[in-house]
């Protein structure tokens, strides 16, 4: 598919044909460009879970649901999905990267980091994988692991005490035709988020 067209098709797909698997090559082709994403320092802190039988499906969303089981219809609909791949970040991978010669913070010192870049690294990876899921003819979904429930997924799942989960990956041939509240509100446009040379002052936007 023409790349611009993958970029403006691509929606967060909520309700999948429980009965078409994703077929192998197409897994393997998602986690493959996850690994092209760009990592900071080429650290690539992250790693993949790849969740595809209905027992380790089902054992994701029991050790996930949490609150979200008030949220019967998205569980639902979000279970039909036949693969769900979670990305995780491993901090430490980047500190001890940055602690090499050529980079050379062998304080390992957070506050020399702008913002966490191991998450954004693990999630411009699961942004492949969103376009890959379309340009493939398949719908996919990001979404988060709440808080509270990430002890519980990380030993239902033996994840080791480095690695975070930034976020789940659900994929599937779409059965969605539901334009979520959030999607509703409309993208903002250009003029309303692009300073061209100059941050625009308040009263310049209309
Ligand atoms: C960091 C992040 C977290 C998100 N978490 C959830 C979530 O927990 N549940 C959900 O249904 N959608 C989640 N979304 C999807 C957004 O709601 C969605 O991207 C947004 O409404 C715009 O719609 P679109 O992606 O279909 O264009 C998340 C998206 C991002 C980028």
């Amino acid at each position: 598919m023409e790349f611009a067209k993958v970029v403006r098709k691509r929606r967060m797909v909520r309700r999948y044909d429980a009965d078409r698997p994703v077929p192998p090559e197409i897994v393997e082709k998602l986690l493959r460009h996850a690994t092209h994403a760009p990592s900071a320092g080429f650290s690539q802190g992250w790693a993949f879970l790849v969740l595809q039988t209905p027992q380790e499906r089902e054992l994701f969303w029991t050790s996930t649901a949490g609150k979200r089981k008030q949220l019967r219809s998205w569980l639902d609909n979000m279970r039909t999905a036949p693969l769900i791949i979670v990305a995780l970040s491993n901090k430490s991978a980047y500190l001890e990267r940055y602690a090499e010669p050529d980079k050379g913070w062998s304080d390992r010192d957070e506050a020399r980091w702008p913002v966490p870049y191991w998450d954004i690294d693990t999630g411009m990876a699961s942004l492949l994988m969103l376009l890959t899921a379309v340009d493939e003819g398949l719908g996919a979904c990001f979404f988060g692991i709440m808080p509270e429930q990430i002890d519980e997924f990380k030993t239902a799942f033996g994840v080791p005490a480095a690695y975070t989960p930034v976020g789940a990956v659900s994929v599937g041939y779409s059965q969605d035709d539901d334009l979520r509240t959030s999607a509703r509100r409309g993208r903002r446009p250009l003029d309303e988020v692009v300073h061209y040379g100059h941050w625009k002052s308040p009263d310049t936007l209309s």
